[in-house]
């Protein structure tokens, strides 16, 4: 039976297990082969705040190629051009930008121009307080104090973890603003990072609209912010889920029942769905066109939990899983979206500092012609994917928050989506509470 709600909902009102429920022991922090830390574990586990751990920068396809790298030379000089380490030509410019008293967007577009030698920084709004550009300008030439550790790439077929505290997060995204992630202003075939989502800042600025406007006044929020309070001791896991081919279940011989739905019209994942697994309606390029022009439930996501956006340095092509902080409310979808005002978090943290939340970004298909979506061979591949995307890690895991999963950009049908959502959470033997987005038929 589906236990149906039209009445607006708080998410205390929705009687579903969350993580605070859970009461699973992580033990101490540690590091593997599987899962990178990028601070010190022993000084976390003395419970004496997060530092970062030591290491040394590798210049390799399998690490994020990093900014401060002595291998990572630009082009410098109009006359007559000499080769030159780009962090010097980085820390000029952002060194002589925190030094001005007051900054102006010229400013900000100056030191753009000269660090990527393309682009053009076009950042609208008018409220950010006068030393704002300044702060996250200091913030950006920490990375090679803050991020000592080479950070790997979570690849295809790759499940692995990186675990960093939420004031690396910051100081990378600084570092994004201000576009200074080498090889990644390229994109097309034979690209480096063609199989990457884009990183560094350049498309929020170009091409100004309305929507880039309601983004930037969220990302200038979240900075304020972070560059106004010590954030140093909470930590995030970003997190690459993959399954074997043996993992996978015979869908047709699946006889497992589902052990509790809640549907409602009223709501929406993450505030009634919080503290459950919440879902990221996903792109395979994590994030979607949250640097660009989209707006819609993932890139919403994105922005007001704008830590989520640094998955895209690191995340190729496909899903992920993590546990970020959320640091503004909205208001809107699409066209309509609205920054409002600042969120004031109210989650717990976990053993390992980590806020109590957990998304997981499952990426749906995106059909051009509705009539492509009945056939089996998409069909199982929307099952299998939402499968890995639900699997519990361990024996206690919050239920799941979802919806019209790939039924809006993507062009899915509501009901075989919500049938093959419910056969995937039936198989992983989680319940789930689906919220339909007003859609009350
Ligand atoms: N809570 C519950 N339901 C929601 C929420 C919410 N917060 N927001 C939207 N919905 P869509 P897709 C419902 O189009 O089709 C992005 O660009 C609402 O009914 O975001 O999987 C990604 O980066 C909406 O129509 O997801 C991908 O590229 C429906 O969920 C692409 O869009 C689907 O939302 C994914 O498209």
């Amino acid at each position: 039976s589906v236990p149906s709600s039209s009445e607006p909902s708080s998410s205390q009102d929705v009687d579903m297990k969350r993580i605070a429920q859970c009461d699973n022991t992580l033990g101490p922090l540690h590091f593997s082969k599987m899962h990178t830390v990028l601070v010190d574990v022993d000084v976390f586990n003395c419970g004496a705040g997060t530092i970062p751990q030591d290491g040394r920068d590798v210049w390799h396809n399998d690490f994020v190629k990093m900014p401060f790298s002595l291998s990572s030379h630009m082009k410098t000089g109009y006359t007559k051009q000499t080769n030159t380490v780009r962090w010097e030509v980085i820390y000029k410019q952002l060194r002589s930008l925190s030094k001005k008293k007051t900054a102006s967007v010229k400013d900000l577009e100056d030191a753009i121009i000269n660090i990527t030698q393309s682009t053009k920084a076009d950042p609208n709004g008018s409220n950010y307080s006068p030393t704002l550009f300044q702060k996250i300008a200091e913030l950006a030439l920490r990375l090679p104090e803050l991020v000592k550790k080479a950070v790997p790439l979570l690849k295809r077929g790759h499940p692995a973890a990186i675990t960093l505290s939420q004031t690396q997060i910051a100081c990378l995204l600084a570092n994004a603003f201000f576009c200074t992630y080498p090889h990644r202003n390229f994109s097309g075939p034979k690209a480096e990072y063609h199989n990457y989502p884009s990183i560094n800042f350049t498309s929020l600025f170009g091409n100004s609209s309305s929507r880039k406007e309601q983004k930037l006044r969220a990302i200038m929020h979240y900075f304020q912010e972070v560059t106004a309070k010590k954030l140093t001791t909470g930590l995030v896991t970003f997190e690459r889920r993959c399954l074997k081919d043996t993992d996978l279940p015979n869908w047709r011989s699946c006889k497992k029942k589902m052990h509790k739905l809640h549907v409602a019209s009223h709501g929406t994942i993450e505030n009634e769905g919080e503290g459950m697994l919440q879902v990221d309606f996903a792109s395979s390029w994590i994030g979607g066109g949250v640097l660009g022009s989209g707006l819609v439930q993932e890139e919403i996501l994105f922005i007001i939990n704008p830590e989520l956006i640094v998955s895209r340095l690191f995340t190729e092509k496909l899903g992920t899983r993590s546990a970020p902080s959320s640091f503004s409310n909205y208001s809107g979808f699409g066209d309509t979206f609205e920054w409002k005002d600042p969120h004031e978090e109210r989650l717990n943290r976990d053993e390992w500092a980590r806020l109590q939340r957990q998304i997981v970004a499952i990426d749906a298909l995106h059909f051009k012609h509705r009539s492509e979506q009945y056939n089996m061979i998409d069909v199982t591949r929307e099952l299998n994917k939402a499968y890995c995307g639900f699997k519990a890690h361990q024996s206690n895991e919050p239920d799941i928050a979802t919806g019209n999963w790939g039924c809006g950009a993507f062009n899915g049908d509501k009901q075989l989506k919500a049938v093959i959502q419910l056969m995937a959470a039936a198989q992983a033997e989680r319940d789930l509470a689906f919220f339909t987005f007003e859609d009350e038929v």
